[in-house]
C-alpha cells in the first residue's frame, strides 16, 4: 500500500521475482483492459482518467478472478488492491473461502513532494509495463524499454492535476483501510522515500520476519 508514486509497483515487481510469486497489480490489469478497449477497460478508464477508484464490486470480481488462476496457488503479492475499506474485508472474504489469509501489509510511506517529482518524471513500456524513472531509474537505451525496445510514455494519469485528485483520494478512501490493518497488527511501515534497494532491503527484512513467526506458528500446531 502507498499514495500514488509511493513505488508500490516498483517493489512488488522486485518482491515477485525474488520470491517467485506473481505480482497482481490491479492498475496494470484496468490500463491493459483500457487500451484493449474491453467493456471493462472502458469503463474503468473514466474513473482512472480523472484520479477517482474504479467501484469496488467491479475491483473484488476482478480480483477474485484473478486470484483463482493457478499461478496465485504458491502466494502472490497485489500492488494497489485493496485499496478501501470494503475491498479490504471483500478480500478476507475471498481468501477465507480458500483457507488463505493476507501473511503480511506493507505500507510505503512517502512525502506529497516526492510524489510529484517521481510521478513527472515516471515512464512506463506501454507493452509490457515495466517501470522507469528518467531521474532515479532511467532505461539503459534514451526512451525505450529494456526489454521490449518499444518507446516508453508518460502515463495519462501522471499530469498535475491528476495526481492531486489521486493523492486526496487516497486520504480520503484508503486511510481508512490502512487503520483498519494496523488495528490487526499486520501493518508494516517503510521509509518509502529512501532509495529503490533500500526500500527493497526493508521489505524483505518484514516479510521474512513474518514468514518466520509464521512457520513457528504452524511447528507449534
Ligand atoms: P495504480 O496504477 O495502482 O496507481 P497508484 O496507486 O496511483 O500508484 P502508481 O502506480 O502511480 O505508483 P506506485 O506506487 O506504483 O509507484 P511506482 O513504483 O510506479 O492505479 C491507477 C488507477 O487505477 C487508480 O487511480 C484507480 O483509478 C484504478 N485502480 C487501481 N487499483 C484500484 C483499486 N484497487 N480500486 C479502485 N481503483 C483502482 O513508482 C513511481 C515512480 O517513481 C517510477 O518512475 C519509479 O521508477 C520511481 N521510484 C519508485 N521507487 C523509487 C525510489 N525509492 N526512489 C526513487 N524513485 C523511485
Amino acid at each position: 500500500m502507498g499514495p500514488p508514486g509511493s513505488g508500490k509497483g516498483t517493489q512488488a515487481t522486485k518482491v515477485g521475482e525474488k520470491l517467485g510469486i506473481p505480482k497482481i497489480s490491479t492498475g496494470d490489469i484496468l490500463r491493459e483492459a483500457a487500451t484493449r478497449k474491453t467493456e471493462l477497460g472502458m469503463m474503468a478508464a473514466s474513473y482512472m482518467d480523472e484520479g477517482n477508484l474504479v467501484p469496488d464490486e467491479v475491483m473484488l470480481s476482478l480480483a477474485e478472478e484473478r486470484l483463482d488462476e493457478t499461478d496465485c496457488s504458491g502466494g502472490f503479492i497485489l500492488d494497489g488492491f485493496p485499496r478501501t475499506l470494503a475491498q479490504g474485508r471483500g478480500l478476507e472474504r475471498i481468501l477465507e473461502k480458500r483457507a488463505k489469509a493476507v501473511d503480511i501489509v506493507v505500507l510505503l510511506d512517502v512525502e506529497d513532494e516526492t510524489v510529484f517529482e517521481r510521478l513527472t518524471r515516471r515512464r512506463v513500456c506501454p507493452r509490457c509495463s515495466a517501470l522507469y524513472n528518467l531521474g532515479s531509474d532511467p532505461p539503459d537505451q534514451e526512451g525505450l524499454c529494456d526489454r521490449c525496445g518499444v518507446p516508453l510514455v508518460l502515463r495519462a494519469d501522471d499530469e498535475e492535476a491528476t495526481v492531486k485528485t489521486r493523492l486526496s483520494v487516497y486520504r480520503a478512501d484508503t486511510l481508512p483501510l490502512i487503520e483498519y490493518y494496523e488495528s490487526k497488527g499486520n501493518l508494516e511501515r517503510v521509509d518509502g522515500n529512501k532509495s529503490i534497494d533500500q526500500v527493497f532491503a526493508a521489505i524483505m527484512r518484514h516479510i521474512d520476519e513474518a514468514d518466520a513467526v509464521k512457520r513457528r506458528g504452524l511447528h507449534e500446531d
